[in-house]
């Protein structure tokens, strides 16, 4: 992926995510978790509310209240396999995904259990889709992410 995007200009990549956002794409059916209810419960927990102890901001608070990201640079969390959850936390936890930095992304996941990433892994994906990415957010993000402004583009133009 790398080789491919490195040489296309900064114009291209938008028109390109720009075709990506306009698609409607029918939702991915919820994946049943198939975990006992206190790792749903844990997983719940981590998404909604983080564990302040261990300095872990709730999920919600960047990838918006539905989940569903903030436009245009938070994606969102749901409509995702668990196994696609499971991969990329675990790339950001091993250093094998990056984001610009301050990586907000690696600080997280590298604060997160497998357990942990089972857990919300297990409870995000069994969540329904809620449809189109949040405009902005109520709050500050609850860390720097490098590369993150919220509100910078108009909404990519349906085609
Ligand atoms: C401080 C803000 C912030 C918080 C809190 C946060 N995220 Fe993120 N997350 C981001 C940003 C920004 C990106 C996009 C990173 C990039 O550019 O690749 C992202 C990307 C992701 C992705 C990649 C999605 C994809 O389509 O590849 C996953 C998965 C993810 N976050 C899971 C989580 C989970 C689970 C939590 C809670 C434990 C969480 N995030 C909390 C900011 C945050």
């Amino acid at each position: 992926m790398t080789g491919l995007l490195t040489p296309l200009s900064d114009a291209y990549l938008r028109e390109i995510a720009g075709y990506f956002a306009g698609l409607d794409l029918p939702d991915l059916p919820p994946q049943p978790a198939g975990e006992s209810a206190a790792v749903i419960e844990q997983g719940r927990r981590l998404v909604m509310q983080g564990d302040a102890a261990r300095r872990i901001p709730a999920c919600v608070q960047c990838h918006g209240k539905a989940m569903s990201g903030v436009d245009p640079s938070i994606p969102g969390l749901l409509d995702l396999p668990r196994d696609y959850l499971i991969a990329q936390l675990g790339a950001w936890r091993g250093g094998h995904r990056r984001a610009q930095a301050p990586d907000c992304m690696a600080q997280i996941a590298k604060a997160l259990t497998s357990q942990d990433i089972g857990a919300l892994s297990a409870w995000l994906a069994a969540q329904p889709a809620h449809g189109k990415p949040a405009a902005t957010l109520p709050a500050p993000l609850p860390l720097e992410c490098g590369g993150v402004v919220i509100g910078m583009y108009p909404p990519a133009a349906p085609r």
